[in-house]
């Protein structure tokens, strides 16, 4: 297993639509880098992860919810789609790929998505809690839109301004 490297915004990969994955693609090879990226997402530490934010443009999520409702586990899911929605929630996000930043987000509460499972099996999951939050924001990542769409253009703007900021003091830091 490996831990992958986390791209932050305002990486080009995460305003890509990203790509349906293959039925014959499911693979012992793409089952790796479901691995790879459930690991990744433990280490971060995070609750989910999109492969976007690990630079591979496939729609491909992991989350794992356990932290605040032990009905779940670590899950993985392909080609997710959004087939029913209802209701409103608001709850403060934070992302992998927007460090230092969180924000209220409203969301719908109730969400059905459909997926591939990592065996190519079509399931279903249904939930109104924790994990709808975080299906929706990981579904977000798939279609090339972050937090930051959701903030006002204002927010959106100070906030790229200081991530540049710090970005080039790493980057100075690592260089020197
Ligand atoms: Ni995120």
């Amino acid at each position: 297993m490996a831990i992958l490297e986390i791209i932050d915004v305002p990486h080009p990969t995460l305003k890509m639509r990203a790509k349906e994955v293959a039925a014959n693609e499911i693979n012992d090879d793409l089952r790796r880098f479901i691995e790879d990226m459930l690991e990744t997402m433990k280490e971060a530490p995070g609750v989910g992860l999109a492969a976007p934010q690990v630079n591979v443009s496939k729609r491909i999520l992991v989350a794992d919810p356990s932290s605040e409702d032990v009905a779940y586990g670590p899950m993985a899911l392909i080609n997710p789609e959004i087939i029913e929605m209802s209701g409103e929630n608001c709850f403060e996000e934070g992302c992998l790929s927007v460090p230092e930043f969180r924000a209220e987000i409203k969301r719908s509460k109730r969400v059905k998505v459909r997926y591939l499972d990592i065996w190519g099996k079509e399931q279903i999951i249904e939930d109104e809690g924790f994990l709808a939050i975080i299906l929706q924001h990981e579904i977000d990542h798939l279609n090339g839109i972050t937090m930051l769409d959701h903030v006002s253009p204002m927010k959106r703007m100070m906030y790229l301004k200081k991530i540049k900021k710090i970005q080039k003091k790493e980057k100075q830091a690592v260089t020197s």
